[in-house]
């Protein structure tokens, strides 16, 4: 059966976790994102589970998990979870020398304890805030607003990041990403929101950004939630003739602008359904810190106007979402038929009601239905940096 609306979902999800498990629409039935409660992910999937639960993403994109059991629930869990959908990937910043490892100038190490996130978060707020106590695993990036906070310091506001898709400038890009939501603040004092819009410094975007385009990036979400857009949807509603054309487009990514980078498609054909999407029709999505894409045949200048004609079309309200995130969650979201962006958002506070912590892991490669996986060693060297597998005793009971 082909798993295309709620309905059908709804039947797969009871007739593999049982009666209780209900799926409702985070927005509505004909855009992206749906919830799921009753279905505890500190059990291991069986195949068909693991199986189901790849279909629902590539059906909906977004899939929120709500209530995991908070006393019971561990970031292993989630890695483990993460590793049926593809290969995790470890988070340079847990590493003390990641740039000198990748410059082949010394063996990797890992940053000591007392220098860790999860360390530093912990000590903001000591016995009001403690990290989960496996947050420590090289996959895991911690999204937080701990680190450089306590009681004694001066609250900041962050201004909202660019759109963007996790890691889409790799040969192989990340497909997966997902979060555990462990705090989400709770103070509205900004007119009723948690933080005012603060905008990003000029110079942030291309100065010649169309208004249209630049009123779209910077309509973000001000109580930290997560905003998406849907780049299926955005291709779908595309005349026949563009979508053509942007079929046949090919797009060269570089992580630097020194790189020769390699040519890949704008257009993402999920195998696994047959969807169509742009995968991460942005220019420059992280400003300088990553080379902007260039599509093939045209200049630099050219490729801006283009995407920027394209980032503005996919930034449309319509296909937009704005995620509100609630404790013991975990949200995946498809990277290859989205785009996302951080929200401004209170990156130093002085009360624990304005905390925001949550653990991402991202994931790329096949979705695999039993575990471990069995990626080869000469895969892993060659697609995920530093090579590494998710430690054997993740997936005991
Ligand atoms: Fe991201």
């Amino acid at each position: 059966m082909t798993i295309d609306n709620s309905s059908s979902a709804e039947s797969a999800l009871r007739s593999l976790f049982g009666g209780h498990v209900d799926i409702s629409c985070l927005v509505d039935e004909q855009k992206m994102g749906r919830r799921i409660s009753g279905v505890d992910l500190t059990q291991p999937l069986k195949k068909e589970q693991a199986q189901l639960l790849v279909e629902l993403l590539d059906a909906f994109s977004i899939l929120s998990f709500s209530c995991q059991n908070q006393h019971n629930f561990r970031v292993r869990h989630l890695e483990r979870l993460a590793n049926y959908f593809g290969a995790p990937i470890p988070h340079p910043k847990n590493y003390a020398n990641y740039m000198a490892y990748q410059r082949g100038e010394a063996p990797l190490m890992a940053k000591p304890i007392a220098e860790q996130t999860a360390t530093l978060c912990s000590s903001a707020f000591p016995n009001e805030i403690t990290c989960l106590d496996d947050a420590d695993s090289p996959a895991v990036y911690i999204v937080n607003n701990l680190v450089n906070s306590g009681r004694d310091k001066q609250e900041q506001i962050a201004s909202g990041l660019h759109w963007h898709t996790d890691i889409e400038f790799e040969p192989i890009p990340l497909s997966t990403s997902m979060f555990y939501v462990h705090l989400v603040p709770n103070r509205r004092e900004h007119n009723g929101n948690w933080v005012p819009n603060k905008l990003p410094d000029a110079g942030f975007y291309h100065p010649d950004s169309d208004d249209e385009l630049t009123e779209r990036r910077l309509a973000l979400p001000l109580n930290g939630e997560t905003a998406y857009a849907d780049t299926a949807a955005a291709l779908k509603d595309l005349p026949e003739q563009q979508r053509q054309k942007l079929e046949n487009t090919m797009i060269r990514r570089r992580l630097k602008a020194s790189d020769e980078g390699w040519l890949v498609p704008l257009v993402h054909t999920n195998p696994r359904n047959g969807v169509k999407s742009l995968h991460s029709p942005v220019w420059a999505s992280r400003g300088k810190n990553i080379a902007p894409a260039q599509v093939e045949g045209l200049s630099q200048e050219d490729s801006r106007l283009f995407l920027d004609d394209l980032e503005k079309h996919t930034l449309d309200p319509k296909y937009r979402y704005d995620h509100v995130h609630q404790e013991g969650d975990v949200t995946i979201w498809s990277n290859l038929s989205t785009l996302h962006n951080a929200p401004p958002a209170k990156r130093v506070i002085n009360s624990t009601a304005d905390a925001r912590l949550m653990y991402r892991i991202s994931c790329k490669g096949e979705p695999r239905n039993e575990l471990p996986r069995r990626d080869t060693a000469q895969w892993l060297n060659s697609n995920v940096t530093p090579p590494y597998r998710t430690p054997a005793e993740f997936f005991a009971n």
